[in-house]
């Protein structure tokens, strides 16, 4: 198994990677790219950890080789918040970014699983989506994912910890985007759980301003680094279990045919070939079902900015 990890060297990247080091399967290979000149130190420094997960790092013109034949390829790289930004308003920097990496895995690992971390994720998944489309290589986008299981471990712990449960035994379903009110947990669906309306109101408003929490807590220096790499090990980790035709499911944001937006986090079923399929995510309560409808129009207009800007 080989994991390539653009944007290695970051907040994210880097955590991500140890992460990987010390928990992918004996014999895999860890393939570290980004443009900061500091990566092939984070590999040696990788290296000396005693786990039979080869490591390698990969500077700025190596990005075919960092590529080369990989099964998953994780994107963290690009600009993370500060106080007073929201996503969208990375987008001008972020994307072109995404879109450069897009192509290095069309020409060197075109039937890789792709994790998109970067922000806007709404956004950059569409991006990677219409650089696959034109290279021909697209299979219904069952091989990119928007990763937004950083919601579901933040939805996991704040839940456990307003209803008193074990954390490690919460389940929580969030779906639809990965900014602000596209973010939806399905709290009406967490098991043995009993909570107010108030609680739900919270709650909710919680899980999709976290991120805000984190970046207003890191006071310009930075947004979610610890918890998104264990939040993006753990969907990488999936994406590894499916590949050995371990029957998996996970919540990603992916491609919808007929669904509630072209792009939309659901629960799916990973496999050999990524997306084996997208699975429902049942009924919804009054209130989730409101905030679904209301949260659609700032959903399609992210996606339609990164198609527009990949085709533009
Ligand atoms: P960071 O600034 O610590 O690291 C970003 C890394 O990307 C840097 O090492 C930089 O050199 C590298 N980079 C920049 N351009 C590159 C390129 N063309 N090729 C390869 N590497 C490149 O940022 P951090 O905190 O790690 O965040 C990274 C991204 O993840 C941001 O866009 C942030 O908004 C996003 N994010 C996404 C979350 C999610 O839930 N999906 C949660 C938290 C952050």
């Amino acid at each position: 198994m080989k994991v390539a990890v653009l944007g290695a060297a970051g907040g994210i990247g880097q955590a991500l990677s140890l992460l990987l080091k010390t928990q992918l399967p004996a014999g895999s290979e860890l393939s570290l790219y980004d443009v900061a000149p500091v990566v092939p130190g984070v590999a040696v420094d990788l290296s000396h950890i005693p786990t039979a997960v080869d490591v390698k790092g990969f500077g700025a013109d190596d990005l075919g080789a960092a590529l080369k034949d990989a099964d998953i390829v994780i994107i963290p790289a690009g600009m993370p918040r500060k106080p007073g930004m929201d996503r969208a308003d990375l987008f001008n920097v972020n994307a072109g970014i995404v879109r450069t990496l897009a192509e290095g895995i069309v020409a060197n690992c075109p039937n890789a699983m792709v994790g998109v971390i970067t922000n806007p994720v709404n956004g950059t998944v569409p991006i990677v989506a219409e650089v696959f489309k034109k290279a021909g290589i697209y299979n219904e986008g069952r091989r990119i994912f928007g990763v937004t299981t950083l919601d579901v471990i933040r939805a996991e712990t704040f839940v456990a910890e307003n209803q008193g449960f074990n954390v490690a035994d919460v389940k929580v379903p969030v779906i639809g985007g990965h900014s602000g009110t596209t973010i939806l947990p399905l709290l009406s669906q967490v098991e043995g759980a009993n909570f107010s309306d108030e609680d739900i109101a919270k709650l909710t408003d919680r899980i999709q301003n976290a991120g805000t929490e984190v970046v207003n807590a890191k006071a310009g220096g930075g947004s979610a680094t610890l918890s998104m790499g264990a939040a993006a090990a753990r969907f990488c980790l999936s994406l590894v279990k499916g590949l050995q035709g371990e029957d998996v499911v996970d919540y990603a944001y992916v491609a919808v045919d007929g669904g509630d937006a072209p792009y939309f986090a659901h629960p799916v079923r990973l496999g050999k070939n990524g997306v084996e399929e997208i699975l429902s995510y049942g009924e919804l309560s009054a209130f989730e079902t409101k905030a679904k409808e209301d949260m659609l129009a700032t959903l399609n207009k992210d996606i339609q900015e990164g198609v527009d800007f990949a085709n533009g």
